[in-house]
């Protein structure tokens, strides 16, 4: 080979590898990480990111530099010479790549297992999927449920998985883990959150007509704040007052995001306005007690006229304990009585 040849080659692969990397570096790709899972997994992405631009820039600076030198003039029809094998190219561009995947796996490997390994005190949480809702649970809270998944900051916490209907996926961008739950087996995800905030929990499986509103958040709260909460709502859940009671299971299953209730001060324009429930019973003809805990059990069996039908999930009520279940229909005919 000339050194010409070898010169233009490596300034080919120099501009091609340029342009990937300014690509690559340019634009924000992946949200700042916030947890001790993400912090492993970003140098990974970014470890496999530099193996491809680089082997990006040797395919197209070979690629780019026959496609000068080797051009067919315009009126050559012929096949060209043939070509028999290259031994040592040959071995050449299969251990290269054998190297570099099994660099790769080694590395992935090792960022699995650290992420898998769980800390000491963990935090369960029991998380139900459906269509087209998340619901968490504490089970260190007398299985609290709520609609938003708290966390507190540098705790390992352990989700476990089910899925009521159909393959739904869970996704933080922040903690950049995803995790599939599926119909039939029970599947986990550990996590270190390690910064505050709120990050959205997406789901990223496509699940049915309501995937792209299959969404909530993480609030990622200080471990004082988390305990302060987690026992103020296990408290207010388990009220022998159902007022206080029902209006804690209504405030931490965001129904608010749908419903208007004046007692609970929500505006929700989603779902039927709650505080109209007496007429919305007279209308389905049943009483009150009734038509509420239907309604929350199996939301489809009766839809008020102007309202989408099969938004609120179907197995909604499922999520929730009897009691949660008995105080939230208690706090409805309350509040709706006074509506
Ligand atoms: Cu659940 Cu998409």
């Amino acid at each position: 080979m000339r050194r010409g040849s070898i010169a233009s080659l490596i300034g080919l692969g120099i501009v091609a590898g340029g342009i990937a990397a300014a690509v690559a570096l340019a634009l924000p790709w992946l949200p700042t990480p916030a947890s001790n899972e993400a912090d492993r997994i970003d140098p990974l992405f970014w470890f496999v990111i530099i193996i491809c631009i680089v082997v990006f820039a040797a395919v197209i600076a070979v690629m780019a530099y026959s496609i000068i030198h080797f051009r067919a003039a315009p009126d050559d029809l012929s096949d060209g010479p043939p070509i028999h094998g290259h031994t040592n190219l040959e071995i050449i561009w299969t251990l290269i790549p054998t190297l570099l995947v099994t660099a790769i796996g080694i590395v992935s490997a090792v960022v699995l297992s650290r992420n898998d390994a769980l800390g000491a005190n963990v935090l369960r949480v029991n998380v139900t999927a459906q269509q087209y809702a998340w619901s968490f649970s504490y089970p260190e809270a007398n299985g609290l449920t709520s609609g938003v998944l708290r966390l507190p900051k540098d705790r390992s916490v352990l989700l476990t998985f089910h899925s009521k209907d159909v393959i739904h996926s869970f996704w933080v961008p922040e903690f950049s883990q995803k995790q599939d739950t599926v119909p039939g087996i029970t599947t986990t995800l550990h996590i270190t959150p390690n910064r505050l905030g709120t990050y959205p929990v997406i789901c990223t499986e496509l699940c049915g007509l309501g995937h792209s509103v299959m969404r909530t958040h993480a609030i990622v709260m200080t471990p004082a704040a988390f305990t302060k909460w987690l026992h103020s709502q296990a408290t207010a859940v388990a009220s022998p007052d159902a007022g206080v009671a029902g209006a804690a299971v209504f405030k931490n299953n965001q129904c608010s995001t749908c419903h208007t209730l004046a007692a609970a001060g929500a505006s929700g324009k989603v779902g039927p306005d709650l505080d109209k429930l007496v007429t919305y019973a007279q209308t389905a003809g049943q009483p009150l007690a009734t038509f509420i805990r239907q309604s929350i059990v199996d939301p489809n069996a009766y839809v008020e006229k102007g309202y989408p039908k099969s938004v609120m999930p179907a197995t909604f009520g499922s999520a929730l304990s009897k009691q949660q279940l008995d105080s939230l229909v208690q706090y409805l005919i309350s509040s709706s009585k006074k509506g």
